[in-house]
This record gives structure tokens, sequence and C-alpha cells, in this order.
């Protein structure tokens, strides 16, 4: 289970869309539901009932706070627990024994974060710029048609931002090619993490990036005087599908006015990253050049991290 993103923390949607109504949210192949109890608390728990696997998400959360299954009522709290069959005299049922599957979760940064495993459960560490309260970042979510690979790969690759990037914050550097510029970069490594810090040797331009295992890029477009830092997600919905999300923090309040214009430059990358066919091949797999060097630690990273694990549940 959750083959293309095992035994990982990734968010999985806003906190702001998970109401008292049950949402379906397909995550690394496996159909998710999310929900919340009386008191506020997000469940997470595989969209498949344990008496005979319908859907939980076309149920209901019921006056006791508890997901109640469409089919026969079960109900089930945010633990999986289950506390309810109806029609049943309870001494005759062990309710122990019937609890549907359910999956850590955490709420950090408005961000619902589930955790795509059973068993010992990691702590979930995230960059300190995810670290302030909901209210300091803007939240944007999409569904692209490409694997997620392809799609972290995109937001660590610098050198396409002059070109897919022409008509917005690439056309500086376009102008600089013309004369020849190019890309001078650091790449630094820790356990979990690749920082990226590049800039051009002819023009006064530069940025860094860095991206934290397993799905996450954050872009610190702050190197270039703009006061907001991103945090851009590529989690798997199944083989062929990404959702691209993008958490902005807000470093200076007033910035908000401008994230309209901020979003969708960053989302230029669409038509493009849907052209890709399937993951990310091995490190031999296509022609590669020195600027291709970070991307290609990642991808020596994910065939040797993910492409070989599985999780059975
Ligand atoms: S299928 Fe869910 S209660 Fe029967
Ligand atoms: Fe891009």
């Amino acid at each position: 289970m959750f083959d293309l993103l095992p035994n990982f923390w990734t968010p999985v949607l806003p906190v702001a869309e998970v109401e008292n109504t049950p949402v379906a949210v397909e995550l690394a192949g496996e159909r998710l539901v999310l929900f919340r109890n009386l008191t506020g608390e997000i469940g997470a728990l595989l969209d498949r009932c344990p008496h005979r696997g319908v859907a939980l998400s076309l149920g209901r959360v019921n006056e006791n706070g508890c997901l109640e299954c469409p089919y026969h009522g079960w109900q089930f709290d945010q633990n999986g627990a289950c506390r309810h069959v109806p029609l049943n005299n309870p001494a005759d049922v062990k309710l122990s024994v019937l609890s549907a599957v359910r999956l850590p979760t955490r709420i950090i940064a408005g961000l619902v974060w589930v955790f795509t495993g059973q068993g010992e459960v990691p702590d979930l560490e995230v960059p300190e710029s995810l670290m302030r309260s909901p209210e300091f970042y803007f939240i944007h979510h999409e569904v692209w048609n490409a694997h997620w690979t392809r799609v972290i790969e995109n937001a660590m690759d610098y050198v396409h931002v002059p070109f897919v990037h022409r008509n917005s914050f690439g056309g500086e550097v376009g102008q600089a090619i013309a004369s020849g510029s190019f890309a001078e970069f650091q790449i630094t490594q820790t356990k979990h993490s690749i920082q990226v810090f590049n800039r051009y040797h002819n023009i006064e331009s530069s940025f860094a990036l860095e991206w934290h295992q397993p799905n996450l890029v954050v872009l610190k477009f702050d190197e270039m005087g703009m006061p907001v830092r991103s945090h851009f997600f590529g989690i798997p919905v199944n083989k062929h599908q990404t959702r691209i999300l993008i958490a902005i923090q807000l470093l200076e309040p007033h910035a908000v006015a401008m994230l309209d214009e901020f979003i969708s430059p960053i989302i230029e990358d669409k038509v493009v990253i849907e052209s890709h066919k399937g993951e990310i091949p091995a490190t031999t797999g296509e022609c590669n050049v020195p600027t291709d060097r970070a991307t290609l630690l990642f991808r020596r990273w994910y065939h040797q991290a993910i492409a070989r694990q599985a999780v059975t549940i």
C-alpha cells in the first residue's frame, strides 16, 4: 500500500477543506476519507469499511461525531475504532476487532499531514519556515497529470526558469543567456535534504532552493528580493496524477496582495511537465549535463529509497 510514497509524512489537503462532511481524497494510489469529530479533531481512515468494503466517504458524521458507514451504519471514531454496530445485540459483538484502518495525522502550517504507513511512526520534521501558525500561509493546490517524481524534479530544476518562465520571473535570465551566461551553482547535502544555490556569471541574479525528503521543495524567492518563501509539495495521487500543493509563508503580512501574481508563474510548468511519460528514470536513463546535478541526486535517492519499497496493511 502507498507504494508510490511508503512510510513518509506528507501533507494531503489544507486543513480548511476538512469539515464535518467526510472528504474523499486519493493519496499514493489509496483512497482515504478525512473527517472532523464534534471536538474538531481530524481523522484519516482508509476509505474502505471493514465490514463490506464500501466507501466510508459516502457516509456522514453523525450526532456522536463518528463517521457512519453509508451501508449498514457501523460507526467509527477519528482513530478508526468501531463504536457501534446497529441491529446487533452489543453482547454478541466484539467492537475491538471491527476497526477501520486509521492513518496517523498531524496539523502543520494549515495542512493535514498523513503518515503513509503502519507500525512505528517517526517524528514529523519540517523546515522552520513551516512552523508558523496557519494564518501565515497562503495555500494553493491543484492536480497535474504527471508522476510525482517529475513534479519534484521540476521544482528542483533551476535551468528551465528562463525558458518555461520566459514571460514572468525568468525573463531577466533569458536576456542574459543571449550574451552567453552560464550557471554557477553550489550543491550541499544532508541526510534528508539537498540545498542548491545558483547564480549566473554575468548578471546579478541568484536564488536558492532546498529539497526535503520526500516531496517538498522550498523555493527561496526572498533571495530575489521578494518577501516570500514558497513550499512546493508534489503529493502523489496515483501513478498518473500529482497534487501540487503550494504553501507560501508570508514573511511580511502586507505581502498578501502579491499572491495572485505569485501563484500563476509557479504553475507555468504544468504543460511541460504533463508531457513527460511516467516516473523519473534511473540516473543513466536520459541524457545529462552538469546543471542536472541536483536533480540527479534526487533521482538517485528516489530509486534507492522508494522505488523498491512497499507497505503492507
Ligand atoms: S459495509 Fe460498512 S457497515 Fe456494512
Ligand atoms: Fe518552473
